[in-house]
């Protein structure tokens, strides 16, 4: 019954698919047509049997792009990447929300924020899904992950990366790659005891400086994305934004010719693009670049089309045969 469903939503795909895009060209900010691709949710356990959500579009056999989100969000702000047919058809991909944030679990304790932790939920997530040597697309705060799982994985773990607007490190590093704004933003929506009144002027502030148009976004996007910062108790985030992540194995794989690619909007009002690509230049000697012009912090959702194919373009171009344990 369930795969007779299945294919048949694979029909409605085939033919839906042109008509979407002939539709709604390059428009990220279109409301998003029906789901048509596979969605598979598993709640994987990960070494310290904390649950971690995660979902595939179970295209098992061609490459495999593991995403991970932004701070306070969830995996759900990848939904346009998902859905977008010909991209979908191309890779396997994976995404789960990271320990403490979204339908994952909340870890009580500092300890529970361990770097080991967040490589081993990627590990998890990757094995659960049969997955090897994927790409990892990270987005802002989910690129500490790739310092992670460079610390803690083999050195020949995965294929390549994708940074889109996405940080290496937290902690005082952060001030050399974000505009004075996140600095603003950070305490004002992590600071448990905050009072009302501050707490939801920092939500919505950031909310806003997500987008660079954020009139345009439809405001159903905008409160869901608004949501799921209270997805967990507050003391979830403090602990998430002050855990202890090095980026150092991260940039020595980097001088080893690893691949990263940089995906970063012009109009970015949370990180500062020119700064970050500054920041990993030194390291990388594999970089490659793309400003999206107007882009703001959500590129892949604002310039969905843009950035699927930019990551394509990388994906096709770059594997990383390296490494050795
Ligand atoms: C909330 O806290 C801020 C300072 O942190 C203060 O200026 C403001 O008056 C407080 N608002 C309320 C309603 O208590
Ligand atoms: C966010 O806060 C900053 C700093 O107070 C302010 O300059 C900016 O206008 C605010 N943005 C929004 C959308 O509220
Ligand atoms: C990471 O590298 C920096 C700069 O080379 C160094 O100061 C720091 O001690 C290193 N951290 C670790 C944990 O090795």
């Amino acid at each position: 019954m369930r795969f007779q469903f299945i294919s048949t939503l694979v029909s409605i795909a085939a033919l839906a698919g042109p008509l979407l895009a002939s539709a709604v060209p390059n428009s990220g900010l279109a409301t998003r047509s029906n789901p048509v691709t596979t969605k598979t949710v598993k709640y994987v356990t990960s070494s310290d049997g904390l649950k971690i959500y995660a979902d595939s579009n179970d295209n098992y056999g061609k490459p495999a792009i593991i995403f991970t989100h932004g701070f306070a969000l969830t995996s759900a702000v990848f939904d346009l990447v998902f859905e977008n047919p010909a991209f979908a058809a191309s890779y396997h991909l994976v995404r789960y929300d990271l320990r403490g944030q979204g339908r994952s679990g909340v870890p009580t304790s500092a300890a529970g924020h361990a770097s080991k932790l967040y490589a081993d939920d990627f590990a998890a997530v990757a094995t659960a899904f049969g997955v090897t040597k994927p790409y990892t697309a990270a987005w802002s705060y989910g690129g500490t992950v790739l310092s992670d799982i460079t610390t803690y994985l083999p050195s020949d773990y995965l294929s390549g990366s994708i940074y889109l607007a996405a940080v290496p490190f937290l902690g005082d590093s952060l001030a050399s790659v974000v505009h004075p704004l996140t600095l603003y933003i950070i305490p004002a929506i992590t600071t448990p005891t905050e009072n009302a009144t501050d707490w939801e002027a920092g939500h919505t502030n950031f909310t806003t400086s997500i987008f660079s148009t954020p009139d345009e976004v439809p405001i159903e996007t905008k409160w869901l994305w608004r949501g799921m910062q209270s997805s967990a108790p507050p003391i979830s985030y403090e602990l998430a934004i002050s855990r202890t992540v090095d980026a150092n194995a991260s940039f020595a794989l980097g001088a080893k010719g690893y691949p990263l690619q940089v995906i970063v909007g012009t109009d970015d009002l949370i990180v500062n693009g020119p700064a970050l690509v500054d920041a990993l230049q030194p390291h990388f000697t594999k970089l490659s670049v793309h400003y999206v012009q107007g882009g703001g912090h959500s590129t892949f959702y604002q310039n969905s089309q843009e950035v699927v194919d930019a990551i394509t373009k990388f994906v096709t171009e770059n594997k990383w045969t390296g490494g050795s344990n």
